[in-house]
């Protein structure tokens, strides 16, 4: 006796697979593990600072000493890097943001700290001035206009002098045409053949990244938009051909930026090139799953896992996630 459902499906039923629980874990086909988190951080100066940052409940501004003590949880957590972000004092942000060329500024001295007392770690810096200048952009501004070559000449010099630190992975994010390759040959010429860089190759002009301008102290500087160097949030195609560049030009690897709205991208990018690809879940993409999880309106927990699962399916290699330490103390209890 055949019913109509097994005529339609010429038996054929997708439920079988999902019909217990083991049934569901021996056909699943990503899984998320804490080697896949990057946890970006915020670092201040002074000591024994932990400063909550309204925009974005769960995330603190450290001081170096307790960014150490969050690294080493970290670590022991099997957390493989973290992503350092500055929030410098007012009086050292200029028009060139030239305090990212010092070698004891915010960025070095914590990548020095971290490098001594937590070396199991890995350490990732970004060389935009966004942190450095009065504007708040990325780059250098002569006459209203973000100027490429002379902004690429000095991130080259921020990236060595990072490497000097001992930062382990250069992450250039103001998305300046030929950065990758001029940083790569400057970290050469500096014996720094072993330091990687994490292109962010495709970082979106998008509206997610308005918590980190607070937490990092940019957001009422800033003038204007980065539309002049950012990508349109319209445009895949471009996206992929800009990512080409800097694997032409030595990336090691990729990041797509923000993270869920641009899924479709982390899958072309692992498609085309093949290189280790990673998601930057942004500031604005952790807020609202906060907000809407502290108004009881979703299962934060949940939601928060699959999101991350979401990046794993889109090809990603991993995800830089303010979730990232949250993650992991959950994976661990799972076992
Ligand atoms: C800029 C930079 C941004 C972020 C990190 N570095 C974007 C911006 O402010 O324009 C965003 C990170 C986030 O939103 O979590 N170099």
């Amino acid at each position: 006796m055949t019913n109509i459902v097994d005529q339609i499906t010429g038996h054929r039923r997708m439920r079988r697979n999902r019909k217990a629980d083991w049934t569901r874990r021996l056909v699943q086909e990503n899984r998320l593990t804490v080697d896949d988190l990057i946890w970006p951080v915020f670092v201040v100066p002074g000591t024994n600072v932990v400063e909550p940052i309204a925009a974005m409940p769960g995330v603190n501004r450290m001081s170096i000493d307790r960014l150490v003590e969050a690294a080493k949880e970290a670590a022991d957590l099997g957390i493989p890097a973290l992503a350092t972000f500055p929030n410098i004092e007012m009086s050292l942000r200029d028009e060139t943001g030239s305090n990212c060329l010092a070698g004891d500024n915010l960025i070095n001295e914590a990548t020095r700290a971290l490098k001594r007392h937590v070396p199991s770690i890995g350490v990732i810096t970004d060389v935009a001035l966004d942190p450095f200048t009065s504007h708040g952009h990325d780059g250098i501004l002569r006459e209203g206009e973000i100027v490429n070559d002379e902004t690429v000449e000095q991130a080259a010099k921020a990236a060595v002098i990072q490497a000097d630190a001992g930062s382990d992975i250069i992450a250039p994010s103001e998305m300046m045409d030929g950065r990758i390759g001029v940083i790569r040959q400057a970290l050469d010429d500096a014996g720094y053949q072993n330091v990687g860089i994490m292109s962010y190759a495709t970082k979106f002009a998008s509206a997610f990244y308005g918590p980190y301008r607070d937490a990092i102290g940019t957001g009422g500087l800033l003038k204007g938009d980065k539309k002049t160097y950012y990508i349109d949030p319209a445009n895949g195609t471009e996206a992929i051909r800009d990512a080409a560049l800097d694997v032409e030009e030595g990336a090691d690897m990729l990041m797509v930026k923000p993270g869920l709205p641009y899924l479709d991208i982390c899958w072309r990018m692992k498609e085309a090139f093949g290189l280790p690809v990673f998601a930057y879940q942004v500031s604005g993409e952790y807020s609202q799953i906060k907000a809407a999880a502290m108004n009881g309106w979703i299962d934060g927990d949940r939601v928060m896992m699959e999101t991350l699962l979401a990046f794993k399916r889109a090809g990603c290699d991993g995800i830089l996630t303010y979730f990232a330490v949250e993650v992991a103390r959950a994976l661990s209890k799972r076992g």
